[in-house]
């Protein structure tokens, strides 16, 4: 979920600026906007950027890699806080979202790569650290994981760690809030239920357990964090909004596909429009948001 790549994919709409944001960010299209506003109430929800056990084994001159990167926002974060003497690589398939190059920290480079390609080899066995965060949209059946994870290990040097965050959505239902006008959440649930039962039965869509995926792959020093969406109060509008905007995006592109058991374009609209009073009433979506770590066999 909180993944609207199904739905909205890229874009060139721009935006106006406010005056107290950096000028690139005025001219940022509605798709890095949304990525950018993702990162920071995720990483508030997760309480870190970087688990706190990784900083620890990072040598002087870490190299450390956030492949599926979107915007880089997450590696000029992490550089922000980090040695100067380390160095930042952003890979993705898609250059669209990148922050552009002189908002970026000095250290901090952003090009191609494809995970779900063999890894090049000047690249192979090279960083101390390596970063991916919600690629779930692009996952599906456990093998799916298990490639991945495999072909992300190859950019490690013996030693180095990965850490994979993504959020669950296959377990994201609606939930009565806490204030006394709200509803059941009935129809949040309705819609993310409809979404999950298609992308299940139409790309045997899943979500593994991060440890075995972790440990089957023979990684060490295994560690998972799970946060639920709804741990700080003050965010569970916030990540309803990004929720539903995911849930309906997502629904409205399957209908075009058209298929028995899918909803049309209009029950799409009326659906949403009911999940939106469940989201103002102050029901709310809630998942999980899973963070692990595993470090690779000397
Ligand atoms: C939801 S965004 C997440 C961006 C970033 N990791 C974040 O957390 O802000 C998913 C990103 O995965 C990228 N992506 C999808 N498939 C990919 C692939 N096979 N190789 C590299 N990047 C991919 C997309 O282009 C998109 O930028």
């Amino acid at each position: 979920m909180n993944d609207n790549d199904t739905t909205n994919g890229h874009t060139n709409d721009q935006t106006d600026g406010k005056k107290d944001e950096p000028y690139w960010l005025g001219r940022a299209s509605v798709e890095q906007q949304r990525l950018l506003k993702q990162h920071g109430i995720w990483t508030k929800s997760i309480g870190y950027l970087l688990h706190p056990s990784i900083t620890p084994t990072l040598p002087p001159n870490a190299r450390i890699a956030d492949v599926a990167t979107g915007t880089g926002i997450w590696l000029a974060d992490v550089a922000k806080v980090s040695p100067p003497s380390y160095s930042f690589h952003g890979y993705d398939i898609s250059s669209e979202q990148y922050l552009p190059a002189e908002s970026l920290p000095e250290n901090v480079s952003l090009g191609f790569l494809d995970f779900k390609k063999p890894i090049p080899e000047d690249l192979q066995g090279t960083f101390d650290l390596v970063n991916v965060r919600l690629i779930i949209i692009s996952m599906g059946p456990v093998s799916v994981w298990q490639d991945t994870l495999k072909n992300l290990m190859r950019l490690l040097k013996p030693g180095g760690v990965i850490t994979w965050t993504d959020g669950n959505f296959l377990v994201a239902r609606g939930f009565r809030g806490s204030s006394d006008t709200s509803t059941s959440g009935h129809a949040l649930t309705t819609g993310q239920l409809q979404l999950n039962n298609t992308l299940i039965k139409r790309f045997g869509y899943s979500f593994p357990d991060m440890g075995d995926l972790f440990r089957d792959a023979g990684l060490k020093d295994v560690k998972e964090d799970v946060i639920s969406t709804d741990r700080l109060v003050e965010q569970r509008r916030e990540f309803t909004e990004i929720g539903v905007g995911a849930v309906f995006g997502g629904l409205g592109n399957l209908s075009k596909a058209g298929e028995e058991g899918y909803w049309s374009k209009e029950e799409v609209e009326k659906r949403k429009e009911e999940a939106v009073k469940d989201m103002e009433s102050g029901a709310y979506l809630r998942w999980d948001i899973h963070v692990a770590v595993g470090v690779k066999a000397e």
